[in-house]
């Protein structure tokens, strides 16, 4: 008997410490707390709640995603246990259908977090960063996979060499406007990180790009592309350009498709170096685009003219 109960000590207590060894809890941010939970394994996580110092002599029940513990779970401060990937939104209440106080929502993240399935993996990764001059804001987007098409955003962390970056959440929760202030004169010493937190039910994933502004900037498409003379086509630098364009200057890619293509195709007639068309073809579609000519970015969307 007492050699039983020795071995069940064992078995509790060896239980209890893998607990703590190979899961991390940490706290996000105000109300929401994740597990990192190892891959493959039937994770069993006690997670200590408090309901709040504002409720200590309140009678605190205990709901998860609106439903009542059987037993029903008391106490302003309680121990949950997370099973898996089952986290939820744990809120406590002043009686079993009473006012709501205060809640905590358990996130499951994997560790490592590298088999994501929240968001789509494009050309060049899940997270996509543009910047239309080097002024510093800069917006990024993605795209949820369809199956996770109900994933939310938790957070949205940018930074650059510790200083905090301001970003705003577009209303549709697929990218951020960021803010960064600085001046485009200035050479950019450290990247930008951005690290977007999102979850799909209990289950979160964090997603992290980092980047120069150089390498993002983009220039708006061409605007006021026109014909003059017949054949002498004439655009201006876009107004979200930088200033003086003498200093940040642009260099332009040309070409000439055939009627009913698009500027993207590869079906061009030719490709020139300077603005007068000399060829006398039925019909064609004169296409151009620029990218900074000192840092050679990405290039602008086509402007076309037919
Ligand atoms: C609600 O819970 C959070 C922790 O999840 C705690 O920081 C906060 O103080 C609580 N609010 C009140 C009013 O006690
Ligand atoms: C959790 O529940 C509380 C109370 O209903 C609610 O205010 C909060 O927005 C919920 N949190 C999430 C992440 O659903
Ligand atoms: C994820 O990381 C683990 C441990 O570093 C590695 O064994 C596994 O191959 C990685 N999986 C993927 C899909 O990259
Ligand atoms: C989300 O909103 C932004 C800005 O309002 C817009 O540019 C983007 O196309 C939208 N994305 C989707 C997937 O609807
Ligand atoms: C423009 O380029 C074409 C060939 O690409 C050349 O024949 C023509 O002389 C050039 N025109 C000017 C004004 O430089």
């Amino acid at each position: 008997m007492r050699t039983f109960l020795f071995m069940v000590l064992c078995a509790v207590l060896s239980g209890a410490s893998s607990d703590s060894q190979q899961t991390d809890i940490e706290t996000l941010m105000d109300n929401v707390v994740v597990l990192k939970v190892p891959v493959f394994m039937g994770s069993m996580v006690h997670v200590p709640l408090t309901c709040g110092g504002a409720f200590q002599n309140e009678a605190v029940f205990w709901k998860k995603n609106g439903q009542a513990f059987d037993p029903p779970l008391m106490g302003n401060q309680v121990q949950v246990l997370v099973e898996e990937m089952k986290g939820g939104n744990y809120t406590c209440h002043l009686s079993p259908s009473g006012e709501y106080l205060n809640h905590t929502m358990i996130l499951i993240q994997l560790n490592p977090d590298n088999r994501t399935v929240i968001l789509e993996n494009g050309e060049g990764g899940h997270i996509h960063c543009s910047a239309p001059n080097y002024k510093g804001s800069f917006h990024c987007r993605w795209r949820r996979t369809q199956r996770r098409s109900d994933a939310s955003v938790v957070l949205v962390k940018a930074e650059r060499y510790m200083e905090d970056i301001p970003c705003e959440l577009d209303a549709n929760g697929s990218g951020v406007e960021c803010q960064n202030t600085l001046c485009s004169y200035k050479e950019e010493q450290h990247r930008i990180s951005l690290t977007v937190y999102i979850r799909s039910h209990a289950r979160l994933e964090a997603y992290t790009k980092s980047f120069y502004l150089r390498e993002i900037v983009r220039p708006a498409k061409l605007p006021n592309l026109h014909i003059i003379d017949g054949n002498v086509f004439k655009w201006d630098y876009p107004e979200s350009w930088e200033k003086p364009c003498t200093f940040f200057g642009l260099q332009f890619e040309i070409k000439l498709v055939h009627s009913g293509h698009s500027c993207n195709s590869e079906n061009q007639i030719m490709v020139i170096t300077n603005y007068t068309v000399s060829i006398q073809p039925k019909k064609y579609i004169f296409c151009v685009r620029a990218q900074d000519k000192f840092t050679r970015g990405p290039w602008s969307h086509w402007s076309q003219c037919t």
